[in-house]
């Protein structure tokens, strides 16, 4: 399965987000989009108008974390800031409901869950999704330590998806980097997002190739990800 590299722009420059993505563009397969709420995490970060923003100024695939307890009054808000797929997170329940109204909104659909959340709470949806955003960190902050008591989900996981021929995508979130970003491949995941790994580095582009790399994703640089939507 090809390597596909997400660069985080929570750890970009906010006033400097077209410069930092156009830097990295020849290796991003998808855009990540940390959206935080206050009250899905600690943290607040951004909403559809700067989705829509960085919509006007890039073709890359906008790959939206929505870490909100209420994604469901935002969704078509997001689908028309430009968002390519949205990722809500399980543990706020009505799962399916949210799935449904993606699958209207022809959003892909993505589901995303904390480190501590067992397989089973989200084994019911792998039918039913397109990206499975396993998390390596609490969610909240760029720049936290890579959880390895993960890896045994993502290869449950990766597994159920294999054996019952589901579409979904691993991707896996926090920490990753050339260390990291093996193990989870070995694990089953197949999409790598990095905030720090790359934008705190002083090569954010040579960064991001590092860890396509790392990931046995080689030296092709960005491909296309398929996407509903384009
Ligand atoms: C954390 C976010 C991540 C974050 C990852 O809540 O969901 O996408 O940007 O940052 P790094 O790669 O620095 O751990
Ligand atoms: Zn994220």
């Amino acid at each position: 399965m090809s390597v596909c590299v997400a660069p985080s722009i929570l750890s970009a420059d906010f006033a400097e987000l077209a410069r930092d993505i156009a830097c990295v563009a020849p290796e991003t397969d998808l855009l990540h989009v940390d959206v935080m709420d206050g009250h899905f995490v600690p943290n607040l970060t951004i909403g559809p108008p700067v989705v829509a923003s960085l919509h006007n100024h890039t073709r890359a695939y906008l790959d939206c974390h929505l870490m909100m307890t209420n994604p469901g009054e935002y969704l078509e808000r997001f689908r028309d800031a430009g968002a390519s797929g949205c990722s809500v997170h399980v543990e706020i329940g009505g799962t399916d409901e949210l799935i449904d109204q993606m699958e209207e909104l022809q959003l892909d659909v993505g589901l995303a869950v904390n480190p501590d959340t067992p397989f089973d709470a989200f084994r019911p949806y792998l039918g039913r999704i397109d990206l499975l955003l396993l998390m390596t960190v609490f969610p909240g902050f760029g720049g936290q330590a890579f959880m390895a008591e993960v890896l045994p989900k993502v290869e449950s996981s990766a597994e159920e998806i294999r054996a019952q021929g589901f579409r979904a995508r691993i991707e896996v979130d926090g920490g990753i980097d050339v260390q990291t970003a093996p193990r989870c491949a070995d694990a089953g995941a197949s999409v790598f997002v990095a905030g720090s790994a790359i934008f705190g580095q002083s090569d954010p582009l040579a960064a991001a190739a590092a860890i396509r790399r790392a990931a046995g994703g080689g030296d092709g640089g960005a491909r296309p990800w398929h996407s509903r939507r384009l």
